[in-house]
């Protein structure tokens, strides 16, 4: 048995794709969301595989994309496991963007489950993400036990809340001199990439979106959820500075009637956001409001004049990220307190170079991380670290959980004043 793990070549590339759950691969005969079924609703309607020149026009786009770099695993010449990395760039602590590998589309295929093929994948994925200069990788992830051991860690979450119209009410604040409009998807299309890269400058966590991200945008009916409309803000000099996608679904039951769905809501400016919300929070003839994939602190809460009305229903992680080159990363990003840190990883067996004792010194705008042969403050896993580099979990709590061990009185604390952020990593899309 020959077993290869390498990038397929370009007449490999249908293959490739079949290897791929969901692709063409296993299960094909169903729907695409069948292994996350669970409500009361029918079954979906089957899908259909992707055809042969399906396969050939994404391979023909796929190839020609310099940021998107397939990795395969075949075993006598046949692809039975298939992944890839996208390049990205990200919003760090301190405004900057790094470098990131998207690591997704991953699967390999039932009947070769469990013999180390993903591991080989993910190996291969990270010594060319080195190789092109990116220092991190990031992924969201199907089930929460697989990735862990490659060294991943939740570095983002997101979340789904409800509100009931009647209980909420916005706090009184300045008069916005500014006007709202409902505008078509042909105009949403302008303005979403504008507002997102204002955004993104200061979100940590956000990514530069693929070309394309909003060329789906649509005035069209899908099915039951009605069509997506698009609201926008505009300064009182006439610039748009938010924008947000609703629906109004049509519901078979009274319980679920007169819900407006908000799928993204992006603002560059607190009065824009409160703008954006206090029409759709109190849209005539609606109940309700529910938002997911939205973040943690959502401002709106200290908005309301009942912060209650905000109920969360669903919380989970959303992007889990691996740090590959431990120095370049933590060079990358600013840090809230200039300080000293020493710390050793010793458990990186994927990125050996990271394994060792560092010098982390930190300051507002440059920071440098270089070997070291003091004695650590703490040692810490690169999991840990990798989570804690957004700035939105608690090195407390890490430590709590035994994957960080502190060596003198304060390292823990210096580690989570150097590493916070005051607002929570975010990212508004996945890939
Ligand atoms: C998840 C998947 C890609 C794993 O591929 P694989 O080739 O079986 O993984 P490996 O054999 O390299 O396993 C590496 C390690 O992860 C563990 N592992 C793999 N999949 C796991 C899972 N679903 N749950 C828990 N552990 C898992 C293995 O036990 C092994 O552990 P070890 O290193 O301690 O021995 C494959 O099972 C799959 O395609 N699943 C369905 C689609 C899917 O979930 N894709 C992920 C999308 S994010």
């Amino acid at each position: 048995m020959v077993t290869e793990v390498r990038p397929p070549r370009d007449d490999e590339m249908a293959a490739y794709y079949r290897a791929l759950p969901f692709a063409n691969g296993l299960p094909n005969w169903e729907p695409e969301d069948a292994a996350w079924h669970g409500g009361p609703e029918p079954w979906p309607p089957q899908r259909t595989p992707a055809s042969e020149e399906q396969l050939k026009n994404w391979a023909a786009t796929d190839i020609k994309d310099e940021a998107f770099h397939p990795i395969a695993t075949f075993v006598d010449g046949r692809c039975v496991g298939a992944s890839a990395a996208i390049s990205f760039e990200v919003t760090v602590p301190g405004g900057r963007t790094g470098r990131m590998a998207g690591v997704t589309a991953t699967g390999v295929i039932a009947t070769h489950r469990r013999r180390g093929y993903l591991r080989q994948m993910m190996q291969a994925m990270f010594e060319a993400a080195l190789e092109r200069g990116e220092p991190l990788a990031m992924l969201s992830a199907s089930e929460g036990s697989i990735y862990g051991r490659f060294g991943f860690s939740p570095a983002t979450y997101r979340t789904r809340w409800e509100l009931a119209r009647h209980e909420a009410t916005l706090l009184s604040a300045e008069a916005d001199l500014g006007s709202l409009e409902l505008v078509d998807a042909a105009q949403a299309k302008k303005v979403w990439p504008r507002v997102h890269a204002e955004v993104r400058a200061h979100r940590v966590g956000e990514l530069k979106p693929l070309p394309g991200r909003w060329d789906g945008l649509s005035d069209a009916a899908d099915g039951t959820n009605g069509p997506l409309r698009y609201l926008t803000h505009r300064d009182q000099h006439g610039n748009v500075d938010g924008i947000a996608n609703f629906r109004l679904p049509w519901s078979p039951t009274t319980d679920h009637a007169g819900m407006l769905v908000v799928e993204a809501l992006e603002a560059a400016n607190p009065v824009a956001y409160r703008a954006l919300w206090g029409l759709l929070i109190d849209f005539d003839l609606t109940k309700a409001v529910v938002a997911a994939g939205r973040p943690l602190d959502e401002p709106l809460r200290w908005m309301l004049t009942n912060p209650r009305a905000m109920r969360i229903t669903r919380q989970t992680d959303n992007l889990w990220a691996r740090l590959l080159d431990v120095p370049r990363a933590l060079m990358q990003r600013s840090y809230q307190t200039s300080g000293e840190l020493r710390f050793t990883i010793s458990d990186d067996q994927m990125c050996p170079a990271n394994n060792g004792t560092w010098h982390l010194t930190a300051g507002k705008s440059l920071s440098t991380c270089v070997p070291t042969d003091e004695t650590a403050d703490l040692t810490i896993t690169i999991s840990a670290l990798s989570s804690l580099y957004f700035g939105g979990m608690s090195a407390r709590h890490l430590a709590y959980a035994g994957h960080i061990t502190s060596h003198t009185d304060d390292a823990i604390g210096q580690l989570a004043r150097m590493l916070w952020t005051d607002c929570e990593p975010h990212n508004s899309f996945g890939f």
